[in-house]
């Protein structure tokens, strides 16, 4: 499989000068492509993992643009534990987005109106900290700091990416997905009077294909994921790259950090 080389191009919703509307419109496609094609499954297990080791059964979670997975990973884990609850923050929040969820999903859902920068978590909050789609956000420094963050404080850590930097399995087959994202986040996201106009002109559309694309190639390899978790090495803390060896719907990358006396950084193929 051909794995391109890493290149940190811009995204427009990063931007400071992108504005509120098209930013919300951007994660609110990346919310919709996780609920359509199902992937935020595959983080179930490796949250209830985190959660059952540490004993923790609150998550804090950093960049959560629209929503993301963590909502549905939570109700779909209550029945096993009801005390689960989560807070979702983002450097550029967007609270009303929990009114688009259904009634059950919301009620273990609050989202801080204030900014969280995932780069400097304060140390007041605790419980399993993570992080859905947006650790390719990082330069490889920045990066390197938010695993620290987690490892040198003793806080387990969760951070899940489903697109990989490979030309098959990543370029080709989400076309449907950018195509498909802008139409479902209709029903995925708030109702708002600017989503026909901007996805029809096609605005949305463009500025998610692009985000896509850059997202793509800005993606960590399995091997770089170690590299730089081996940055962020710290006694009696170990970190798991778990990579799901499947191409198909059970496809997942995880970096996991939690307390545990072995230490060490692994990789793990499944
Ligand atoms: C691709 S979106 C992912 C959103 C969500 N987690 C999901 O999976 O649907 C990336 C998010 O990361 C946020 N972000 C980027 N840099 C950040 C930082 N330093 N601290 C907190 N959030 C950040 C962006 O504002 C954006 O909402």
């Amino acid at each position: 499989m051909t794995t391109l080389p890493r290149l940190h191009l811009f995204e427009f919703h990063d931007q400071t000068w992108c504005p509120a509307l098209l930013r919300e419109a951007v994660t609110d496609c990346v919310n919709a492509a996780w609920t359509f094609t199902g992937f935020w499954r595959n983080a179930v297990p490796h949250v209830e993992d985190l959660l059952e080791r540490t004993g923790e059964r609150s998550i804090l979670d950093l960049c959560s643009g629209s929503g993301g997975p963590a909502p549905r990973i939570v109700h779909a884990l209550a029945g096993r534990m009801p005390e689960l609850r989560v807070e979702l923050s983002d450097l550029f929040p967007k609270p009303a987005s929990v009114d688009a969820l259904s009634p059950e999903l919301r009620a273990r859902v609050h989202y801080l109106e204030q900014p969280v920068d995932a780069l400097a978590v304060p140390a007041e909050f605790a419980g399993l900290r993570t992080v859905f789609g947006a650790f390719h956000h990082f330069r490889p420094a920045e990066a390197i700091e938010l695993l620290r963050s987690a490892s040198g404080s003793g806080r387990p850590l969760a951070v899940f990416e489903f697109q990989r930097r490979t030309l098959l399995r990543s370029i080709i087959p989400p076309m449907g997905l950018v195509g498909l994202s802008p139409l479902v986040a209709h029903w995925t996201a708030p109702r708002r009077w600017w989503r026909p106009l901007l996805t029809a002109v096609p605005v949305i559309p463009a500025l998610w294909a692009w985000d896509s694309f850059a997202t793509i190639m800005r993606t960590y390899t399995p091997a770089e994921l170690v590299g730089l978790a081996e940055q962020a090495r710290a006694p009696g803390y170990r970190w798991e790259v778990r990579e799901a060896r499947g191409d198909g719907p059970e496809r997942i990358t995880c970096i996991a950090g939690f307390p545990d006396p072995r230490g060490g950084v692994e990789l793990i193929e499944y």
